[in-house]
């Protein structure tokens, strides 16, 4: 059975069965009372948040609720003023980006670290590539890569992509961010944080970003989503997380709410606070 978000006149829609997150294994990743202060502006109240294996937890609320912050924390480009996190059953402190991703979470931005007139297949395995050593010597092993790459993109379904020989500059946002997430599951990434990955994207290329979000899900990598438009949260989440003010003020579980009754729970809350 496929459970790839289905796009229907435009709209996206929410896939029927899905088979629960098994959340009697150990956590992937868990924030444990975090708090962050850009100096004096504190953005981060005393946070708790798990992440399972194969599970997609979507962050969603107001701008500057913090969404971004507690992302930039999970990915090691902040490290939070208090709380401790705790990967794959394990204390750890990140300090860089560098030392995230070592352990497996990979972010992946809208601007990607990839260079436009290389081919894909060269971006695929930039800084990654597959060698063969002869004495000091190192020899691409470019058919192999070649072939692997194509491999990971048709498993995508990008079918605009005719050959991995193109540079990359002739792939849409979109399409890269596809690439992008494949790369990391491909490299065996174990957790995928997306900062609004569906941003300016239009309804096609908005589904091949969710569909690889599933297919990380699939592949057993937990993935945190910030996304603004519920309509693109709801097909994919199997949580939803409201942040208001740094502070999570609701978790909501697959099928619990429809696309509307979310939006409307939003403004709501947002109504309320501003009054
Ligand atoms: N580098 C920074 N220096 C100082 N304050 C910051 C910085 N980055 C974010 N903030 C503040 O922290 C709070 C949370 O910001 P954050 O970017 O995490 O929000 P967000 O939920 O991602 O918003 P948006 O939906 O607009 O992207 C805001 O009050 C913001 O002004
Ligand atoms: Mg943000």
């Amino acid at each position: 059975m496929s459970r790839s978000p289905v796009v229907a006149d435009g709209a996206i829609s929410v896939p029927e069965k899905r088979p629960a997150v098994d959340r009697t294994r150990e956590p992937l990743f868990e924030l444990r009372s975090i708090s962050h202060s850009y100096g004096r502006n504190k953005a981060i109240f005393d946070v708790n948040l798990v992440v399972w294996p194969g599970e997609v937890v979507a962050l969603v609320g107001d701008n500057g609720a913090g969404k971004s912050t507690l992302l930039k924390i999970f990915a090691g480009y902040l490290e939070p003023t208090s709380g401790s996190l705790r990967f794959m059953g394990e204390e750890v402190r990140f300090r860089t980006p560098a030392r995230a991703r070592a352990l497996g979470i990979e972010a992946v931005y809208q601007d990607l670290a990839i260079v436009d007139q290389l081919s894909l297949w060269r971006n695929f395995f930039l800084g990654k590539e597959i060698v063969h050593k002869v004495g000091p010597l190192r020899i691409l092993r470019r058919r192999r890569m070649r072939r692997e790459a194509e491999t990971a993109v048709a498993k995508l379904g990008l079918t605009r992509i005719r050959s991995v020989e193109q540079p990359v500059l002739a792939l849409s946002g979109g399409e890269r961010q596809s690439v992008a997430i494949t790369r990391a599951i491909y490299f065996g990434a174990k957790l995928l944080l997306l900062d609004e990955p569906t941003a300016s994207l239009s309804v096609r290329e908005t589904r091949n970003v969710l569909a690889s979000i599933e297919r990380a899900r699939d592949h057993d990598l937990g993935v945190l989503y910030i996304d603004h438009n519920m309509s693109h949260v709801l097909p994919v989440a199997d949580r939803v997380v409201l942040l208001e003010h740094g502070r999570i003020v609701r978790t909501i579980d697959r099928g619990e709410v429809g696309v509307e009754e979310l939006q409307e729970l939003i403004a709501r809350r947002a109504q309320k606070i501003d009054c």
